[in-house]
């Protein structure tokens, strides 16, 4: 099928691969060039674990293609995904500036045939209606243009161009980090809309996805598609991620409790997780969670409950614990070290996950403001920001590049990633080049014992005491 993806973030981009990848005929538009330039040579912008390869055989195969051009991508696609960006306001609330321009242009370059507009990125409930309304504006924007300046154009010649459509609310569940192995192995696919043709169509479109060709496991049941009125799709997606993000500000609290009775939360969620109704997923405690979804789309939902007039208690407090959660590092780091002023902190990872060079909203940005603000110097190690020298948004803090010139001198280390190559580092040596041999696990991902026989004095997150 021909299809055009608008936007070639995380979302759009993966899902412009992903759908090459499978024989669909796809073309990836994005406004600024450079980029173009660089996807075009078959780099990915972005770091994501199996992207480029996926690009790469697809540029060959000449199954993908990129451009800023944005009528010759509709005038291309019978499926047309809006995957723009919905940055978060400073209110809380979405900032959608973006799928208008998008939906509007859609509108004034749409030529005949029939065509599904997909909502692909995460748009505030009711976003459905909206780019419809936004899309018949761009036709008759570009009606006017059709008729003699001054002219109103004439109902027949509204219908002569007026082109065919339906909106879809098509609503992704990827992780950063594996975004590729997620858009062939979804637990389900959401459509939202009330038309049966669009809905056929997009059923057809990820067709081979359904029938597992290119998942892990082919010999699973066909994927579950849920077929929805377009509000209850955006709704679903919001509702998604507010709960795991209650889930884990759960876990986090029980941690908390954890530490004060002097019970270990590793084996408090494996004994939660293991009941079937709770699941053991996203019960790992830690310095919270951040990234581009959870803040956002909890804030974006607590915000559309206000404006309706409705509180939503149990969401805010997930955040406000989420916001204390992020500092537990520091509060742990005061009682081992007492005073910071003058003391070297070094950060084990910066990025909000591994796999990722993903910055936005990650815990490691307020630990690192507020060891500055008191008086302690920051270095840090990661993987990816290390090695590519990307510094958006880091400020305050030493990149260094390896973990052993991050442990020099320091006197504590904070684990705030839990980067596989962590679990391997060489502890016995880091202990020794460091001022005092403590650790931070942030993220509850070494074994004590190890660390404790490397020498260091291990503290945990809920993980019943400091150990030595
Ligand atoms: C999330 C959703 O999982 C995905 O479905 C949605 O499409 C986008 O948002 P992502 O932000 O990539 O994906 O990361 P995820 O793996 O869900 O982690 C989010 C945050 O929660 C991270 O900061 C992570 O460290 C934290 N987390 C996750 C925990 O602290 N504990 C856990 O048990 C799981």
């Amino acid at each position: 099928m021909r299809v055009c993806v608008i936007g070639t973030g995380y979302v759009g981009l993966v899902t412009g691969a992903c759908l090459a990848h499978i024989g669909h005929d796809v073309i990836c538009v994005d406004n600024n060039e450079e980029k173009v330039k660089l996807m075009k040579s078959g780099q990915s912008p972005i770091f994501e674990p199996g992207l480029s390869e996926i690009m790469q055989s697809a540029i060959q195969t000449q199954k993908i293609h990129f451009t800023s051009d944005l009528a010759a991508g509709v005038s291309h696609g019978e499926i047309l995904f809006i995957a723009v960006g919905t940055p978060p306001l400073p209110t809380g609330e979405s900032d959608t500036r973006y799928v208008e321009a998008v939906a509007r242009g859609i509108g004034e370059n749409l030529n005949g045939g029939y065509k599904v507009i997909v909502n692909k990125s995460t748009v505030p409930i009711g976003s459905g209606d909206w780019v419809r309304m936004l899309v018949l504006d761009g036709i008759v924007e570009r009606q006017k243009t059709l008729v003699p300046a001054g002219g109103v154009p004439s109902d027949e010649k509204l219908s002569e161009f007026a082109a065919e459509f339906d909106v879809v609310s098509n609503p992704e569940f990827l992780r950063e980090g594996s975004a590729v192995h997620d858009t062939f192995n979804p637990d389900r696919i959401v459509l939202g809309g009330n038309s049966q043709r669009a809905v056929a169509l997009m059923e057809q479109l990820y067709d081979p996805i359904v029938q597992r060709k290119y998942a892990e496991d082919q010999s699973l049941p066909p994927v579950p598609i849920l077929a929805t009125d377009l509000s209850s799709a955006e709704m679903i997606k919001y509702a998604a991620n507010a709960f795991l993000a209650t889930k884990i500000s759960f876990i986090n609290e029980v941690a908390n409790i954890c530490d004060r009775v002097g019970a270990d939360v590793t084996q408090v969620a494996k004994g939660i997780g293991l009941d079937s109704r709770i699941g053991n997923k996203f019960l790992q405690a830690g310095i919270g969670w951040g990234g581009s979804c959870f803040p956002k789309d909890v804030s974006a939902l607590i915000h559309t409950a206000d404006d309706y007039g409705y509180e939503a208690q149990l969401l805010k407090s997930a955040v406000s614990v989420n916001e204390r959660q992020r500092l537990i590092a520091l509060e742990k780091l005061q009682q081992v070290l007492k005073i910071l002023k003058g003391k070297t902190v070094g950060l084990l990872g910066l990025t909000f996950k591994p796999d990722t060079d993903d910055l936005r909203d990650a815990p490691a940005l307020i630990l690192i403001e507020q060891l500055n603000r008191l008086g302690a110097k920051v270095k840090a190690y990661d993987p990816i920001i290390s090695q590519t020298g990307m510094r958006h948004g880091l400020s305050g803090v030493l990149v260094e590049t390896d973990a052993e010139r991050l442990a020099d001198g320091c006197d504590a280390l904070v684990l705030v990633t839990e980067w596989q190559q962590f679990s391997t580092l060489d502890y016995l040596k880091m202990a020794k080049l460091m001022a005092h041999p403590v650790i931070i696990d942030g993220r509850n991902f070494l074994d004590p014992e190890t660390l404790i026989r490397a020498g260091f004095q291990y503290v945990g997150v809920g993980r019943q005491r400091v150990r030595s």
